[in-house]
This record gives C-alpha cells, structure tokens and sequence, in this order.
C-alpha cells in the first residue's frame, strides 16, 4: 500500500461493516503509519478496483494488524487470507515472532475468520486506552 491507495482504501473502511474509523485514519496520520512501517501493509487491486486491504506494522516487539477489509462482492476469493499471509511474512522478516489484532465484539464475520485462520482468541486480557 502506498498513499496513491489512500482514497480507495478509505472509502472501502467506511463502507466496512466491523470497522470504526477515527482521526488515526487521516490522510496525515495514515502517511505517518506507512512511513514508520514501509513495506507491511498490502492492498489487493485489479485495476482500478480495489479489493482488499491490511494495515501491518510494529513497535519493535510485537506485530499489530488492523483494516483486514475485502470488498463485499469479492469475499470467499482467498484475498483476504492472503493479504494476512503478506503482512506476516513482512513481520517475520523484521523479527517480529507474535502478532496482536483487535475485533470489535459483535464482529462475528471477523471473528470466523481469524478463528478459522489459526488465530487464537484470548481472553482474561482487558483494553485500556488514554489520550496521550
Ligand atoms: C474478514 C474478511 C477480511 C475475510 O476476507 P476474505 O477474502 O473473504 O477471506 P478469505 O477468502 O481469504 O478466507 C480465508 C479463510 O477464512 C475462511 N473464512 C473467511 N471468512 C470466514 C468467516 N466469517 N467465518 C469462518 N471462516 C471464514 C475462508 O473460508 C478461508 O478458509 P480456507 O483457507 O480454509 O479456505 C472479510 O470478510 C471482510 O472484509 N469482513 C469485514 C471486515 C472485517 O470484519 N475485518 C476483520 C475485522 S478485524
């Protein structure tokens, strides 16, 4: 993914059911997290379309994932997988060896997924978060 992505993965998000987008998802912001993660995060276009996206990176000890979205019409293909299976590879090839990702609850399309893909679903760990 590159920023000439920008606009096309944007409107996927937010059309996105399962995603919450927020100022972290900006035109500035997004820029930023690209830049300090080069070469993690994949889109799958076919021409102009876009068809899937994942934001990869990391804070030098564990691996994040965020936006694995496929447009609606081309879910069940392998894209999505296959962007995940990208991301990783990158992480592991900056010695990255865990990876964390968030699923809103309720998200149970998401949930399958990653169930089905191998991840494993933990519990007894509770999300704090503050304004910095
Ligand atoms: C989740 C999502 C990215 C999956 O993309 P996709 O391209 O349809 O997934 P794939 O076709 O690559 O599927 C990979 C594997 O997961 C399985 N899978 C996909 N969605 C699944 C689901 N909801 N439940 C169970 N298994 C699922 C596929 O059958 C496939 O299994 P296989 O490798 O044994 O054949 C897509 O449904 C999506 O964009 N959902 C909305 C956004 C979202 O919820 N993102 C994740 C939240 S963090």
């Amino acid at each position: 993914m590159t920023m000439d992505d920008y606009a096309a993965c944007y409107s996927l998000w937010a059309s996105t059911e399962g995603m919450v987008l927020s100022d972290s998802d900006s035109r500035e912001e997004i820029a930023r997290y690209l830049a300090r993660n080069p070469g993690c995060s994949f889109v799958c276009a076919r021409g102009d379309e876009l068809l899937g996206t994942l934001l990869a990176g990391h804070d030098g000890r564990r691996g994040f994932l965020y936006h694995v979205a496929v447009a609606t019409d081309r879910r069940g293909q392998g894209i999505g997988g296959e962007l995940v299976k990208r991301g990783l590879a990158k992480l592991r090839a900056e010695g990255i060896a865990k990876c964390h990702l968030f699923v809103l609850a309720g998200n149970e399309l998401g949930r399958g997924f990653w169930s089905r893909s191998g991840w494993e679903e933990r519990n007894g760990i509770l999300l704090f978060s503050s304004d910095t």
